[in-house]
């Protein structure tokens, strides 16, 4: 056997063993064999992809960028000429592993990359983690993971499908790998503000990029391009973008569900047909079992007030997760977090490959599949005017998009109306 085919054989059996509870002495043998170089393969070179090979490569002395894939070219050679700068030696892409088109992701899983980004835009995330694990690759997968509860129930299946295989799942929800935010929602979760009663989750903000019209584009490719205001592609704004919002609520619930949401939305600002069919603001309750709601409103408009925090609010106190801080309820400071703060986005990264080294492999896969069906959920109550439950989500037959993918002509959603738009639920 090769070196490089025994490293691969090393890195996919001795996690196995050892969590297994199998080789007692196995954990010098991983040590050893964990200074093996890690390739790490890229698949979306857009802003996030790029800052995440980036991270990627500074979370670990022995990894190199070895592949990329995007779906243009012109956005694989960008993203190449730029982390061919800035990795330096780190950055071992050849022509022979550079990929692009809607199957490059399958080329670039055929290379002996160790681990993948997953960092296209969320459609393509059901199909492209689904094929990483089955090609037995570790994975850092961007939020959101879908855009619909058919993508959903896909992730989920390969986050089994990881654990059964011992591969990494580090999800990009990287505000679970900030020390100060972290420490402050422990500190709830231990009862630091007693019983969470109620939590407020604001991402208001202004709107994002777009990239124009190009006459020679393909009404696929102009969508692509601009990906962010088609639902098909996106899952919206609140999926997109107010996701980390709805996954910090759902942490300090404990990674429990929701029962149900209803909610408000519109498209007020953003109505040209440029901007597609999403919507510029969604306001939704989600309620627990318990009786605890969650009140989360995000905005993409100009000029209006912006605010992204995390409130909570206790039988004993409140919080602001982002902010590090907890009051009594006299609103008088008990706690603000002054620790640490290295950036997040390299944790991430830290904390997968030390996990592959030592083969305590991190799993992150329910609660990206729970946070990114509580965002959908948000999204559909609001698009439809519905009160809608955690299981009709989750069983939904919702599936968004063309069944395959051509450089042609593709539909453009109307843009949903409450009370006319209707919930596909499964037939009982
Ligand atoms: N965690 C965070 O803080 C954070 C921040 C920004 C973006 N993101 C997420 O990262 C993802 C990418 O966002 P971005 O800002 O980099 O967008 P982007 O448009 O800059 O990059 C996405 C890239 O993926 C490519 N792509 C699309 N479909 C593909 C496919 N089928 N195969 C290969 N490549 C494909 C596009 O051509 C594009 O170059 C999104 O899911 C976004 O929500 C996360």
């Amino acid at each position: 056997m090769s070196h490089s085919a025994s490293r691969r054989k090393f890195l996919q059996t001795s996690t196995a063993a050892l969590a297994a509870g199998a080789l007692a002495s196995g954990a010098r043998d991983v040590h050893a064999a964990g200074s093996d170089t890690l390739k790490v393969g890229l698949i979306g070179c857009g802003g996030r992809g790029s800052g995440a090979a980036v991270n990627a490569m500074r979370a670990d002395d022995n990894v190199k960028l070895t592949a990329m894939c995007d779906l243009f070219e012109d956005r694989l050679e960008q993203g190449k000429r730029l982390l061919g700068r800035q990795l330096a030696e780190k950055y071992a892409v050849t022509p022979e592993q550079s990929f692009s088109g809607f199957d490059g992701y399958k080329k670039l899983l055929a290379t002996d990359v160790d681990v993948v980004v997953l960092a296209t835009t969320p459609h393509f995330r059901p199909e492209h983690l689904e094929a990483a694990i089955k090609a037995g690759k570790h994975v850092f997968c961007e939020k959101p993971v879908a855009v619909d509860s058919t993508g959903v129930r896909r992730v989920l299946e390969s986050v089994r499908e990881a654990k059964r295989k011992n591969l990494s799942i580090v999800s990009g929800l990287c505000w679970r790998y900030d020390y100060g935010v972290r420490e402050t929602v422990s500190r709830i979760k231990d009862g630091a503000i007693g019983d969470i009663r109620s939590i407020q989750e604001n991402y208001l903000t202004g709107p994002l990029w777009h990239r124009g019209r190009n006459p020679e584009w393909t009404e696929m490719e102009y969508q692509q391009r601009n990906w962010m205001y088609f639902t098909w592609l996106s899952g919206d704004h609140i999926v997109e973008q107010h996701i980390h919002s709805l996954d910090k609520a759902l942490w300090l619930m404990n990674d429990e569900p929701p029962v149900r949401a209803y909610g408000l939305g519109g498209r007020q600002v953003r109505h040209e047909e440029k901007w597609g069919h999403v919507y510029d603001h969604f306001s939704v309750v989600y309620e627990w079992a318990n009786g605890v709601r969650c009140h989360a409103y995000t905005r993409q408009m100009p000029g209006c007030f912006n605010q992204t925090e995390d409130f909570v609010v206790g039988t004993a106190g409140t919080g602001k997760v982002l902010a590090h801080e907890l009051a009594n309820l006299a609103g008088e400071q008990t706690y603000k977090y002054k620790g640490d703060k290295p950036s997040m986005y390299d944790v991430e990264h830290k904390e997968l490959f030390a996990g592959i080294r030592s083969g305590n492999i991190i799993n992150n896969g329910e609660y990206m599949s729970y946070s990114t069906l509580m965002a959908i959920m948000g999204r559909e109550v609001c698009y439809t005017g519905e009160n809608l439950t955690w299981d009709e989500m989750m069983n939904s037959p919702m599936k968004l998009g063309p069944d395959s993918y051509t450089w042609g002509d593709v539909e453009v959603p109307q843009v949903a109306m409450p009370g006319t738009t209707k919930f596909p639920k499964a037939k009982a």
